[in-house]
């Protein structure tokens, strides 16, 4: 008997994307598998049910997914959907634990193998289940040509029969894999691109992409390739050194993160205050917070003179590459724990073992245990 693949359909607003594609159906059938499709799946990244065949289109959730081997999705289920998989089956879906209290406890009590895309270990090996990093790379392509748009100049020199316009200067801070595929996308477009990041080796990086590297002489490499937070004083140092970088650029791009907390403030006020009127900021850390003071998370706001853009889940305007890549991601994560067309989960594997954030009745990630404790603590016995 084969195993059972059930894609879910997104039901979160802002989610456009979907967990597998129709071209990449014949390759999880491959693993030794049924795919069966809820009804509309696609539909928000304009694929339609026929575009699955030969997978089978199931319009109940609950009917899809109570005797599927396997679920996946793109944002974390309803705990109902969870709940109602059968013990031992396999979840895998972006979940972001700290979040999701009630799903947590659902996923331990089902007894679900439950992987969380956003906990991949940053290791070579693992680059091709790397969902955080292939989402970052569109999200990053982004942005320059949503800052574009509104901005009242244009990106690359031009010359006219009644003079030349001088090429916009581009601004990148935060320079992993969103921050140069926005500088590899500024520089397509023509415009004169800097970047900038706490961690040093990000300095050839940007300038195999036809970037400046803008230096502050503050090193805050911190673990798993991740930066860690700056102190007051590293803080003080690095504004000082960028204003003039910040307050030259006509549109910027920040993409700072530090993981599990806040996104860091990279552009106060005063330095908005002093940009030239028309100037924009892309805030692509919105879901985290935003870099900017005055970033509104989710939308769009007037800052002095500076307009600050910060969409929220920017991977979902770009549905159907977003939706591709992240299949790819799933796929690749698939091939890893599925032999012979039977489920076989080696624990140790440290790309299995440290994308596993459930599995037989347990929390297997530390920073999610130790969460769900904290709560049964506040809960008084
Ligand atoms: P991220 O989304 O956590 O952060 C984006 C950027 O913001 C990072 O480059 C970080 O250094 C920077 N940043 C943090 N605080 C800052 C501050 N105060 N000022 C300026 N910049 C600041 O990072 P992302 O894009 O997820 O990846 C970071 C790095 O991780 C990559 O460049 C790479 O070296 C490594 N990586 C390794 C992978 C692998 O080996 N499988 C896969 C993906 C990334």
């Amino acid at each position: 008997m084969s195993l059972k693949i059930a894609v879910l359909k997104e039901t979160r607003a802002d989610e456009r994307r979907v967990a597998v594609v129709p071209s990449l159906v014949a390759r999880f059938a491959k693993l030794g598998a049924e795919v069966v499709v809820q009804a509309g799946a696609g539909e928000a990244a304009r694929f339609t049910d026929a575009d699955y065949a030969p997978a089978r289109i199931e319009p109940d959730a609950r009917r899809l997914v109570a005797d599927a081997d396997i679920v996946l999705a793109v944002q974390a289920p309803a705990t109902e959907l969870a709940a109602a998989m059968k013990p031992g089956a396999v979840l895998a879906s972006f979940v972001y634990a700290q979040k999701e209290p009630a799903l947590l406890k659902a996923l331990r009590d089902a007894r679900l193998s439950a992987f969380a895309m956003e906990t991949v270990p940053r290791i070579s090996r693992a680059q091709s289940l790397d969902a955080l990093s292939s989402q970052a790379a569109l999200a990053g392509y982004y942005a320059p040509l949503l800052g574009a748009v509104q901005l009242p100049r244009i990106l690359p020199m031009m010359t006219t029969a009644v003079g030349s316009l001088r090429a916009a200067r581009v601004l990148v801070m935060g320079l992993g894999v969103a921050g140069l595929q926005a500088l590899a996308t500024a520089h397509r477009l023509g415009a004169v691109t800097e970047g900038y990041d706490v961690r040093p080796e990000t300095r050839e990086q940007a300038q195999s992409v036809g970037a400046k590297f803008v230096d502050t002489g503050v090193d805050a490499r911190g673990e798993g390739g991740y930066a860690r937070e700056l102190t007051p004083e590293e803080q003080a140092r690095a504004r000082e050194a960028l204003t003039r970088h910040i307050q030259q650029a006509d549109l910027i791009v920040t993409t700072a993160n530090v993981p599990g907390r806040a996104a860091p403030r990279l552009i106060d006020r005063a330095q908005i205050e002093g940009m030239k009127r028309g100037s924009v900021i892309v805030d692509l850390a919105a879901d985290s917070g935003g870099n900017c003071e005055g970033t509104v998370p989710g939308q769009t706001a007037e800052v002095g003179p500076a307009t600050i853009l910060a969409p929220f889940n920017v991977p979902s305007l770009l549905a159907q590459h977003a939706s591709e890549l992240y299949a790819k991601n799933l796929l690749n994560l698939l091939e890893l724990i599925v032999k012979d067309g039977a489920l076989a989960l080696d624990l140790a594997d440290e790309v299995v073992g440290g994308t596993l954030l459930a599995h037989g009745g347990e929390i297997r990630n530390a920073a999610a245990r130790a969460f769900l404790q904290s709560l049964d603590k506040e809960i008084p016995a």
